[in-house]
């Protein structure tokens, strides 16, 4: 069929939205008609040419939620009909990952997706004959998009898609950095570096796990209002005295749990600084530049603290994005306020200025 989609042509270029055939899916894989997709940093980092396992030309993309069009052979897990939210991080079932609840890392088609291919290594995107290579499994700044079942999160049909899309990263990242990484308990005491997406999510995390005290620190006074509407009980501005600020504030010990979400080392490092001794978790969601490296001074882990990595927050996205989706269903998510900007698919590259200026927290795309 011919869809339209956002293509990176050239690094460093704006996205071209053209005309492109989309094949059938194959067995085990599925139609998706998109109905809206956020815009995230790591379109962009890929666009730009910065990450340095990009490729192109590709049609990027990768919050994206629609509506099963169609199903391959042997798709059993959703149906014509279905409302689902795409998966960058797909959850098989079946491999060692996938069963055992210390990881939502799935190994199963991973090779492939990063190489820009569907599970056979084959893409069922095309130009005149010429194959189109997928991104992040997803390709999502599309009207259709044909993906593997085992990454697709089957959610509620009550859910405005334009709102479950940002279920597919950076909400969930940071909700299940504290759900699911951190394992917030109940009267602790938090600190959230970071008040973007991911942010936010943490801090929307922290208070959904009954956290007492929850701090954000970041740069933008603008932000800091959005952290306290998911539930921050203060704020502070980010800089060189943010960790003596923290131990002010908790007796001289630090935060139980601390969360980095700024891509920024030095200030991965500030949330290792901040986290309690004895038994402070520091949990970092940023993804930082190329060769670059966290410098811990080891006492700090000695003396009881601990750092985490949190990958898509942990979350096993089949299983628990819809349960997240229910959350927001039932009122416990605000997802609305992170929605910042409504564009067009032919506005894709708008969505990539206003995240270069900091121009709220999420644009998002709707397709028709
Ligand atoms: N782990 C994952 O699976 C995953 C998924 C999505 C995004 N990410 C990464 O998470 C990070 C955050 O993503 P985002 O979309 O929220 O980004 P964002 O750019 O919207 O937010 C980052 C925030 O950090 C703030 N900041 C900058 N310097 C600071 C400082 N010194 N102290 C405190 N705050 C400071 C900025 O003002 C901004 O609000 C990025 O590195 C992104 O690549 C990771
Ligand atoms: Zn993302
Ligand atoms: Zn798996």
């Amino acid at each position: 069929m011919k869809i339209r989609a956002a293509v990176l042509e050239e690094f460093g270029r704006p996205l071209e939205v053209q005309e492109l055939d989309l094949a059938e899916p194959k067995a085990g894989e599925v139609l998706v008609r998109l109905v809206a997709c956020g815009v995230c940093h790591t379109d962009l980092y890929t666009a730009s040419g910065a990450d340095p396992s990009g490729y192109a030309p590709a049609v990027l993309g990768h919050e994206g939620a629609g509506v099963v069009e169609a199903v391959g052979e042997n798709v059993l897990s959703v149906a014509p009909g279905d409302h689902v939210v795409t998966l960058f991080s797909p959850q098989c079932r079946e491999c060692v990952h996938c069963r055992d609840p210390r990881t939502n890392l799935c190994l199963a088609i991973r090779e492939q997706q990063n190489l820009g291919y569907l599970p056979d290594g084959t893409t069922r995107l095309s130009r005149d004959g010429e194959p189109i290579r997928h991104f992040m499994g997803t390709s999502t700044f599309a009207e259709y998009t044909v993906m593997p079942e085992i990454a697709l999160a089957k959610v509620s049909p009550e859910a405005e898609l334009d709102r479950a899309c940002l279920f597919a990263c950076g909400l969930s990242t940071g909700l299940g950095a504290a759900m699911n990484t951190a394992k917030v308990q109940p009267g602790s005491t938090c600190v959230v570096f970071g008040a973007g997406m991911v942010g936010l999510g943490a801090v929307a995390g922290c208070r959904l796990r009954g956290a007492d005290r929850i701090v954000c620190v970041d740069l933008s006074e603008e932000r800091l209002a959005l952290a306290r509407g998911q539930g921050a009980t203060d704020t502070l501005a980010g800089g060189p005295d943010v960790v003596q600020a923290i131990l002010d504030m908790t007796g001289g010990f630090g935060a139980d749990y601390t969360f980095e979400a700024t891509g920024i080392v030095s200030v991965m490092r500030q949330a290792v600084e901040a986290a309690r001794m004895g038994w402070g978790l520091a949990t970092v969601c940023g993804v930082a530049g190329k060769g670059e490296t966290l410098d811990v001074i080891p006492r700090y882990l000695i003396t009881g603290r601990r750092i985490a990595g949190s990958s898509f927050g942990g979350v096993k996205g089949r299983d628990q994005v819809p349960q997240l989706v229910q959350r927001y269903l039932d009122g416990e998510i605000d997802v609305d306020a992170f929605i910042s900007h409504r564009i067009s698919l032919d506005e894709v590259n708008r969505g990539f200025e206003l995240m270069e200026a900091q121009d709220g927290i999420r644009s998002v795309i709707s397709m028709t």
